[in-house]
C-alpha cells in the first residue's frame, strides 16, 4: 500500500499540493480583509492556485498509476479494498478523517469555484486585467452615465449560455493577448447581445417618452473663440399608451419592427431598410443607385434595428476633442479669452502622439511655445492662465484618447446624432425612398425643435421660441448645410 506512492514524481505532485494549498489558505485570508478589489491577486487566488493544486493531484495519480503497472509487471498482486471494519477505532478514525476532508475540499472547491466566478465578473477584472488592451474602454466607462453599471450587465447579460459563450470568448482572447494578434485599435464587428436582454433589463421602453431639452455653447475657431448657442428640444417619444406612438424612440415601440442591411463592419453604409409599423403595413426604403444585396444571400445578416444601433456609445464615449474643449470653456477650466485658443487646442490634441508620455511633455509645452512664437506678449503676461489651460488639455487628453491603443473618437463613430459622422442621417439623409417616392424624413423638425440659436455664451439668455426657430449655421459656410450632409464638412480628421 504504501509502496504506491514511493516515486519521485508523487514526491513533486505531493510538494506541489501542500505548497499551493498554503498559499491559497494565505492568498485567501489576503482577500477577506483586504478592503479593495485586486484582480490580479483574485485571479492567481481562485483560478492560478486551484489549478496548481489541481496539477499536483494529477502527478500524484500519475505517480501511483507507474507504481500499480509496475508492481503487477513485478507479478505482484494489487488489489484495492475497500471494507468497514466499525470494530477498529484506528480504522473508525481514519475514516471519520477522510469524510471530514472530503467535506472540506468540496466547499472549497465550491467557495473557490464561486469566488473565481465573482472575480471574472468584475469591472476590475474586466477593466484592468489586461490594462493596455482595455484601456480606452475602461477609462471611458469610468467617466460615462453607465460608470456603475458592470462590464458584464451589458457584455454578458443574465442567463447561463451568454455566460458559458463569453467565457469561451475569454479564452480566445486571452490567446490573443498573450500572442499579441489583437488589432490596434480592437476590430468589430463587436457582436453584442439583443439590447432586448441586455438594456432593456434596467430602461423599459414604453416608460421612456417625454421630450428632453439639451443646451450647448459651443466656440468658434477665430481669435475670439467667439461663443454660439443652442437649445434643442428633443422630440423623444410619445406616451404609447395613450396617444399615437412618435418620436425618436418610435423605432423601439414594440409593436413597430425595422430591419436594415449594411454593407460594412461598422454598419456606416445602410441600402436597405424594411419597416413594419403598428397596422400592418409594410415600407421598403432602398439608396437610389446604390448596391443592394441579394436577400436570400445566407452571408447578408438582416439586422434588427435596436437600442445599440443609435446609442452604439453608451458607456464608451470618446468625446471629440471640439466637444470636451467646448465644455472645458464653458465651465472656466480653458480660459475662452485667450486669443486663438480653441484653434490652437484642436491641434495639439490631434496631433500623433507615440505614447501618453510624450503627449503630456508636448502639450504642456506646447501651449506655451505656440503663444511665445504667435503672441509673446501673451505669453509673458498670461503664463499662469497658459499652464493651467495646457493641464485643463492633458486631462481631456487622458480621458479621450488612447495612443498605445491608437484609439480615441476617430476609430470610434456615434450613431446617436448626425454631425460627425452619418449617424441617423444614414437613413435619414432624405434620399432613402420607396417605391411611390416617399422618403424617411429629413425634415430639421421631425426629431428636435430649436428652440433658441444664437451668440453668446449662455444658452439660457437666448431668446427662445416654443415652435422653433430656423437653424443657422455659425461662421462662413452660409446655407451649405442644406445641400450637405453635416458629416461631409464635419469629417472627424478636423475634430469638430
Ligand atoms: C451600458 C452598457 C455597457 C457597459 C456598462 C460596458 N460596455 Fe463595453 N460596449 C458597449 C457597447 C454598446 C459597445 C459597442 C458595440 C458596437 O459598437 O457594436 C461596447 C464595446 C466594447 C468594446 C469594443 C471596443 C469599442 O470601444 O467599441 C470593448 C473592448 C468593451 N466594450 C469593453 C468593456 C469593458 C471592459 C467594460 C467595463 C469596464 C464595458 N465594456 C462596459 C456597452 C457597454
Ligand atoms: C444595470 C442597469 C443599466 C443597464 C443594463 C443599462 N443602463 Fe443605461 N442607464 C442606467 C442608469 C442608472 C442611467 C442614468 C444615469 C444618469 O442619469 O446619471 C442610464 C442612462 C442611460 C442613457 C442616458 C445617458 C445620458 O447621457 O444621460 C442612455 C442613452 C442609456 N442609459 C442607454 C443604455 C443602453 C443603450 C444600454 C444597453 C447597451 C443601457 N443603457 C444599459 C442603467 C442601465
Ligand atoms: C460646408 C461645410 C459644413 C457643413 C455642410 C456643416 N458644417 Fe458645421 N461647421 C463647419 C465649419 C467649418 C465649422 C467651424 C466654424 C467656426 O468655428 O468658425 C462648423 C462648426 C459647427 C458647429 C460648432 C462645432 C464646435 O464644436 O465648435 C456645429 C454645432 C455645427 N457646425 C453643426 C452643423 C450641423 C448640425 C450641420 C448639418 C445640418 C453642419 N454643421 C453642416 C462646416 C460645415
Ligand atoms: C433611433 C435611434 C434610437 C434608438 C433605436 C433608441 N434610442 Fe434612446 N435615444 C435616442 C436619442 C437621439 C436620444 C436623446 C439624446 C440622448 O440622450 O442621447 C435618446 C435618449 C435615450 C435615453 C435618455 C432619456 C432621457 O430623458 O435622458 C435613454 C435612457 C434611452 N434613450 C434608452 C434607449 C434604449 C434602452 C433603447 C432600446 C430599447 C433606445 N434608447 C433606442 C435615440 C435612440
Ligand atoms: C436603419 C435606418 C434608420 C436609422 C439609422 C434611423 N432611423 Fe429613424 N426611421 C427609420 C424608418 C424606416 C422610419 C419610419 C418611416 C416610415 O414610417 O415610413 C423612421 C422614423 C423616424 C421618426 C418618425 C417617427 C414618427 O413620428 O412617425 C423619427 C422621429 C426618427 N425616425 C428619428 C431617428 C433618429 C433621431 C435617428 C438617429 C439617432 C434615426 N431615426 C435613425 C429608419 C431609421
Ligand atoms: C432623424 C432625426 C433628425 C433629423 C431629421 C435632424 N436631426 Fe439634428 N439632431 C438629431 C439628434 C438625435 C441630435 C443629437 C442630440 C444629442 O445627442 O444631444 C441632433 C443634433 C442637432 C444639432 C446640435 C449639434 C450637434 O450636432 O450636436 C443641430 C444644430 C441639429 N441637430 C440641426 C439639424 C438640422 C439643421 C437638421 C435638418 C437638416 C436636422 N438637425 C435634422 C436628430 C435629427
Amino acid at each position: 500500500m504504501r509502496s504506491l506512492y514511493r516515486h519521485p514524481l508523487a514526491a513533486v505532485g505531493g510538494s506541489i499540493i501542500v505548497a499551493g494549498s498554503v498559499a491559497l489558505a494565505l492568498l485567501m485570508a489576503r482577500d477577506f480583509t483586504a478592503h479593495t478589489e485586486n484582480p490580479y491577486r483574485s485571479l492567481i487566488t481562485f483560478f492560478g492556485l486551484p489549478a496548481l493544486i489541481f496539477l499536483g493531484l494529477i502527478l500524484f495519480l500519475i505517480a501511483i498509476r507507474i507504481q500499480v503497472v509496475a508492481a503487477r509487471r513485478r507479478g505482484e498482486q494489487v488489489h484495492f479494498a475497500l471494507r468497514i471494519e466499525p470494530t477498529d477505532p484506528r480504522y473508525m478514525r481514519n475514516l471519520w478523517l477522510f469524510l471530514g476532508l472530503s467535506v472540506f475540499g468540496i466547499l472549497s472547491v465550491g467557495f473557490i469555484g464561486f469566488k473565481g466566478y465573482e472575480a471574472t465578473e468584475s469591472v476590475a477584472f474586466c477593466g484592468e486585467t489586461c490594462h493596455e488592451v482595455m484601456e480606452p474602454e475602461f477609462v471611458t466607462h469610468q467617466n460615462s452615465p453607465h460608470a456603475r453599471v458592470e462590464c458584464v450587465e451589458c457584455h454578458i447579460g443574465p442567463g447561463a449560455s451568454y455566460f458559458v459563450k463569453s467565457k469561451i470568448d475569454g479564452l480566445r482572447q486571452v490567446w490573443a493577448v498573450t500572442f499579441d494578434t489583437f488589432g490596434r485599435p480592437l476590430e468589430g464587428p463587436f457582436q453584442l447581445r439583443p439590447a432586448r436582454e441586455t438594456c432593456e433589463e434596467c430602461h423599459w421602453p414604453e416608460s421612456f417618452f417625454g421630450s428632453k431639452v439639451t443646451t450647448a455653447t459651443y466656440y468658434s475657431l477665430d481669435e475670439e473663440n467667439s461663443p454660439w448657442s443652442i437649445v434643442l428640444l428633443l422630440d423623444i417619444g410619445k406616451e404609447s399608451r395613450t396617444a399615437d406612438p412618435s418620436g425618436i424612440h418610435w423605432h423601439m415601440l414594440t409593436e413597430n419592427v425595422v430591419e436594415y442591411i449594411a454593407t460594412d463592419a461598422e454598419r456606416q453604409e445602410i441600402p436597405w431598410v424594411r419597416v413594419t409599423r403598428t397596422d400592418g403595413s409594410i415600407g421598403l426604403y432602398t439608396k437610389p443607385g446604390q448596391f443592394i444585396p441579394q436577400l436570400n444571400d445566407p452571408d447578408v445578416e438582416i439586422r434588427n434595428f435596436d437600442c445599440l444601433d443609435c446609442h452604439n456609445r453608451p458607456s464608451h464615449i470618446f468625446e471629440q476633442p471640439s466637444d470636451a474643449i467646448n465644455v472645458a470653456m464653458a465651465s472656466g477650466r480653458l480660459a475662452s479669452d485667450l486669443p486663438h485658443l480653441k484653434r490652437a487646442a484642436l491641434t495639439l490634441l490631434l496631433d500623433d502622439y507615440a505614447d501618453r508620455d510624450t503627449a503630456h511633455r508636448e502639450i504642456d509645452q506646447g501651449l506655451m511655445v505656440y503663444y511665445q512664437r504667435s503672441d509673446p506678449d501673451v505669453a509673458t503676461h498670461r503664463a499662469g492662465e497658459i499652464q493651467a489651460a495646457a493641464q485643463a488639455l492633458v486631462d481631456i487628453y487622458d480621458s479621450n484618447f488612447f495612443p498605445e491603443m491608437k484609439t480615441d473618437f476617430r476609430a470610434r463613430v456615434n450613431n446617436s446624432g448626425h454631425r460627425s459622422s452619418p449617424g441617423c442621417f444614414r437613413c435619414h439623409d432624405g434620399t432613402m425612398s420607396d417605391a411611390a417616392g416617399n422618403t424617411i424624413t429629413n425634415d430639421c423638425n421631425s426629431c428636435h425643435v430649436i428652440l433658441g440659436l444664437g451668440e453668446g455664451a449662455n444658452p439660457e439668455a437666448l431668446e427662445t421660441n416654443l415652435t422653433g426657430v430656423e437653424f443657422e449655421h455659425l461662421g462662413t459656410i452660409g446655407d451649405q448645410w442644406k445641400t450637405r450632409l453635416c458629416s461631409d464638412c464635419h469629417a472627424n480628421f478636423q475634430g469638430f
